[in-house]
């Protein structure tokens, strides 16, 4: 079996519901239930054996272990940390917190477990480490792709945070011959993303009447990627990637924020032409060192590895709208008292 973390999370539960479909092995499940967990994400796994969740801490070094103890893994993936950089400027310590020495304390345990274990399995133990392009920094206009050589230089909070824990892994694979794998994704969109990011709060806003905030001028750049792209990218990379490299995976679909919003209302509009979204677009104060254009170089993935996405921008979005509109029960339920709390705090 494999042990996923965050697995709660927007690209976690969409990794653990794509592994069901296209493997065989059980999950065990462990997620801290923060705000962005979201068990309704998962309903579809009620009373499915192959799925163990597991309520918890990555930092909690003694429930790690009695994990890794009782269910044995051939591999763990790491997805969960605090994710939203708008979140990390108004409170960073919780980045630091879960990016950081939560993944510190996860890599150190599974290393003292793994050190345990006899050599054949040592061997075939993997553990893949899912980060962010953020780590890069800022493109400008005409600077080439980010690319596994790009030199970090985060400029968040959390882009900070997950650079660090990217370090701690290499550092775990370079002294203990831990065999990990780490990934930089571009920003993912899809099904069951929370309503703070771009994407689906443009959505959300747009069914209830309200603005849809644009930071700045709207001409950030970001490479946008189909959540289940991203999901087969990571089964790629932890069935054949090599030990101790890393890999970016991005979607080759460059827009401007801007246009990503309209793009959203123009589709959100087709489906229920009522909503009239194009007036509802507000320019807002931009976010304090907005990095400007994100921009991902996948070759080495589609060379070694042979994954490419199956979604364009176009098609990928298009089946997030649908399934939006379709589950009105889970959009309601993750708009609880928080989200409007920190609605309220970020766009007042
Ligand atoms: P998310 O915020 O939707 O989910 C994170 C999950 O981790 C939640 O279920 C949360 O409860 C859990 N979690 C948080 N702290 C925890 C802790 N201390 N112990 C156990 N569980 C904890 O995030 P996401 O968008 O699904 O991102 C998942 C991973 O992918 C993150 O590591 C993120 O940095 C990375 N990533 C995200 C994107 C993107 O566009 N969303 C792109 C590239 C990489
Ligand atoms: O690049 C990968 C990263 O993508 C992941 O590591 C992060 O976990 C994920 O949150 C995402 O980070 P971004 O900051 O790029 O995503 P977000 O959806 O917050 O914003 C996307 C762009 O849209 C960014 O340029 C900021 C802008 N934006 C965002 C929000 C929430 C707005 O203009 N208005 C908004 O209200």
């Amino acid at each position: 079996m494999i042990l996923v973390t965050g697995g709660a999370g927007f690209i976690g539960a969409n990794f653990v519901l794509d592994w069901f479909a296209c493997e065989h092995e059980p999950v065990v499940n462990l997620d801290k239930l923060t705000y962005a967990g979201n068990l309704g994400s998962l309903s579809s796994l009620a009373g499915d054996e192959r799925h163990v969740f597991v309520r918890g801490d990555i930092g909690d070094a003694d429930l790690v272990r009695t994990l890794l103890e009782r269910h044995r893994p051939r591999a763990v993936v790491n997805f969960a940390a605090e994710s939203h950089v708008d979140r990390s400027i108004h409170g960073p310590a919780a980045f630091i917190d879960t990016n950081v020495v939560g993944t510190f304390a996860l890599l150190d345990c599974v290393r003292a477990w793994w050190s345990e274990q006899p050599a054949d399995e040592r061997a075939t133990f993997r553990f893949l480490h899912v980060s962010t392009d953020e780590v890069y920094g800022s493109l400008g206009p005409d600077d080439s792709a980010f690319s596994e050589t790009t030199p970090y230089a985060p400029n968040s909070p959390y882009a900070a945070s997950k650079a660090s824990s990217d370090h701690l892994v290499r550092a775990y694979h370079h002294t203990y011959g831990l065999p990990t794998l780490t990934t930089n994704c571009s920003n993912n969109y899809g099904p069951r993303q929370f309503p703070e990011k771009l994407i689906p709060l443009m959505i959300v806003n747009a069914l209830a009447g309200k603005p849809l905030p644009v930071y700045g001028d709207g001409r950030n750049v970001r490479d946008w990627l189909y959540v289940g792209d991203h999901c087969s990218a990571i089964r790629t990379v932890l069935a054949h990637g090599r030990v101790g490299e890393t890999y970016n995976v991005g979607g080759n679909a460059e827009r401007a924020n801007i246009d990503v919003v309209r793009t959203v209302c123009r589709l959100v509009r087709e489906r229920r032409p009522h909503v009239d979204c194009e007036r509802l677009v507000t320019f807002v104060r931009d976010r304090p060192g907005h990095d400007r254009r994100y921009a991902i170089d996948a070759t080495k993935i589609r060379r070694e590895l042979g994954w490419t996405p199956a979604h364009t921008f176009e098609t990928g979005l298009a089946r997030t709208i649908e399934w939006y509109l379709d589950n009105g029960a889970w959009l309601a339920s993750v708009q609880n008292a928080e989200y409007r709390q920190w609605v309220e705090l970020q766009y007042a």
